[in-house]
């Protein structure tokens, strides 16, 4: 999703700077970019498709040294993905990026015809520039005339200004889409985030909703929408910049993939000591009897397994929804109610917005987020990070593992908390906890076995994923895995639910890969799958060492060590991730970068 950089300092060769900035801001999915450089001149240069396209045009382009610069990867939501839509846009004295959607901008275009704009793009961001641009005829003063159009403005947006009248500042504002503040010695950069600005400095600024950033070469300064200058606190970086590289592995994925024990072992280390610090260090939780887990994509499926976790362990009821249905509905909840919030990004747009409705109702908000600061993070009432660092590949794969494990932690802690589990149980399960990182570890080095398996499957047309309860939350994220990086098509089912309808797709060679941890659903699913096999289905088991001696029919297996029920998932999951990135890497996919996703989907 769209990624803005802007730089404003000592006079460089700031075609480099930008393009450099812009590459690192690559995974957040784009399908074109541009730049606007200042020489003396705003030299534009737009260009479809990947940055090295940019760079190219960029070639022909003879622009001086220069001390301000905006750039921008595009992800296409109004105008198809082509040179005049993408970003910069200038109308009149303005130039500018944005991220997000203005939901409005079709009223203000036709009011800006009739003043006589002629709009050459199809996007609501050159409606917005003409709109700024129309301000600036009445308002001389440029932090008045962004708070201004703020003011006019529907929807979402991150923006970096050039303004033709001051060419010594870049100014910044955001209402819902992300933006941060680099701050250097010699310069001060804008970007979607901080991925962009860690070649430059570790400090950044968090700017809220409708505050106007003005960025001079050794000054930032932050006014309030009241127009009064703020104080802002700078934060640090606390992952370095060889996070951000893959360090020797072939995609960030799998260099992710690998990072799972350690960075496991970085979220859990402080929570399984004992019951004590696992209660010690959460938030107060034994006022809640009904849990809402809200979140989009593979972090609602990370939800799925912790409803089976707090229900099955603590007793406590969960509803898990899709953040962008729950935002829309009406929903039940009370003063005991606890809205859980998952987000690796923090950004995700229909998440922020179903956690402000929730907080507009006043009811207690806890956030599992990774990105430290983001919205969510903020605006949640509590917020639990896990440690995942920087998650570069668009599938999630590490995060995902981490907002599992994080999710269980809540579980126990609820458990231990209503009584469900007694402290020796909960210590019990903590010191098996420990044990996770290295049992992952002993998995991941088994990736030679999840390549041949993947050959089994990477040809094939579609893939049915099965599994029963906690088994088939796990088939969900499993399947999203496969569909996302290799497209080819997959569905999570219900092992039990097949026979009502879908089966009549299972036919000679149909793939079924069949998720068996539970042991109290063993015989039931695996009847489920031999009715499959009885269609000439070809089925993949992932299972543990408990249960694989139990069925009589021919399939290949993926075999995982048994451990506690309450922490399978964290294993199970693995094989599931590897097997996808071998199926992508045959079919010699964009695995980090799949085609049409972001990593973080910051409109609707
Ligand atoms: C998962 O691999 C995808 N990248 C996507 O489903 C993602 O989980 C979803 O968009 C939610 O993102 P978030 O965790 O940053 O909110
Ligand atoms: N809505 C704008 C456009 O379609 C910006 C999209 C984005 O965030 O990249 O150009």
């Amino acid at each position: 999703m769209c990624g803005i950089v802007g730089y404003i300092g000592k006079k460089c060769d700031l075609k480099k700077v930008l393009i450099d900035n812009l590459k690192t801001l690559e995974y957040r999915g784009y399908d074109s970019a541009g730049v606007a450089i200042y020489d003396g001149n705003i030299n534009i240069v737009k260009a479809k498709g990947k940055i090295v396209n940019l760079e190219n045009s960029l070639k022909d382009v003879d622009i001086c040294d220069s001390n301000l610069g905006i750039a921008h990867t595009r992800w296409a939501t109004h105008g198809e993905a082509n040179d005049i839509n993408s970003h910069p846009h200038r109308v009149g004295k303005v130039t500018l990026v944005h991220n997000g959607i203005i939901e409005n901008y079709n009223d203000l275009k036709k009011d800006l015809i009739r003043q006589g704009y002629i709009f050459v793009s199809d996007t609501d961001t050159e409606v917005l520039v003409a709109l700024l641009d129309s301000i600036k005829k009445k308002e001389k003063d440029n932090i008045k005339a962004i708070n201004s159009l703020s003011k006019l403005l529907i929807g979402s947006y991150a923006l970096g200004i050039i303004f033709d009248d001051d060419c010594e500042h870049l100014y910044a504002v955001r209402k819902d889409s992300p933006l941060i503040i680099g701050v250097c010695n010699d310069c001060n950069l804008i970007a979607s985030d901080v991925t962009a600005i860690i070649d430059y400095t570790k400090k950044y600024m968090l700017i809220d909703d409708y505050e106007i950033a003005k960025l001079g070469k050794d000054i930032v300064e932050v006014f309030n929408s009241d127009l009064l200058l703020v104080n802002k606190e700078i934060s640090e970086v606390t992952w370095d910049i060889n996070q951000a590289k893959k360090n020797g592995f072939s995609h960030f994925m799998l260099k992710e993939i690998n990072e799972e024990p350690i960075v496991l072992k970085e979220t859990i280390s402080e929570y399984i000591k004992d019951v004590n610090a696992l209660i010690k260090k959460m938030p107060d939780f034994s006022k809640y009897n009904k849990i809402h887990i809200v979140a989009c994509g593979s972090a609602m499926h990370a939800g799925l397994v912790g409803k089976s976790i707090i229900e099955e362990y603590a007793g406590i009821p969960v509803i898990v929804e899709l953040a962008s249905e729950y935002r829309y509905k009406k929903n039940f909840y009370d003063s005991k109610t606890l809205v859980i919030f998952i987000s690796q990004s923090g950004e995700t747009a229909d998440t922020i917005a179903a956690l402000r409705n929730v907080n507009n109702d006043n009811i207690d908000t806890l956030a599992i987020v990774n990105v430290v600061g983001s919205t969510i993070a903020r605006e949640a009432k509590e917020v639990l990070y896990i440690r995942a660092g920087v998650e570069i590949a668009v599938a999630t794969t590490k995060a995902y593992l981490l907002q599992v494990a994080m999710l269980i932690l809540v579980g126990l802690n609820l458990a231990y908390t209503n009584k469900k589990l007694s402290e020796n149980e909960v210590n019990f399960i903590l010191n098996e906890f420990e044990e996770i990182p290295s049992k992952i570890q002993n998995i991941i080095c088994r990736d030679s076995e999840c390549f041949n398996l993947a050959k089994e499957i990477y040809e094939a047309k579609d893939v049915f994923f099965l599994g029963r309860g906690i088994d088939y939350s796990i088939c969900m994220e499993g399947s999203l895995k496969l569909k996302e990086i290799s497209y080819i098509h997959s569905e999570a089912y219900a092992a039990g639910e097949l026979k009502h309808g879908t089966i009549s797709l299972i036919e000679k060679g149909t793939n079924v890969i069949g998720v068996i941890t539970d042991e109290s659903l063993m015989l039931k699913t695996l009847s489920n799958i031999k009715e499959t096999v009885a269609r000439g289905a070809k089925v993949l088991l992932i299972t543990t060492d408990k249960f694989n001696s139990h069925y009589d029919f021919n399939c290949h297996e993926f075999v995982v060590e048994k451990v506690n029920s309450v922490l399978q998932p964290l294993l199970i999951v693995v094989p599931l991730q590897l097997i996808a990135f071998e199926v992508a890497r045959l079919r010699g996919c964009d695995i980090d970068k799949p085609r049409n996703l972001a990593k973080s989907v910051t409109v609707e």
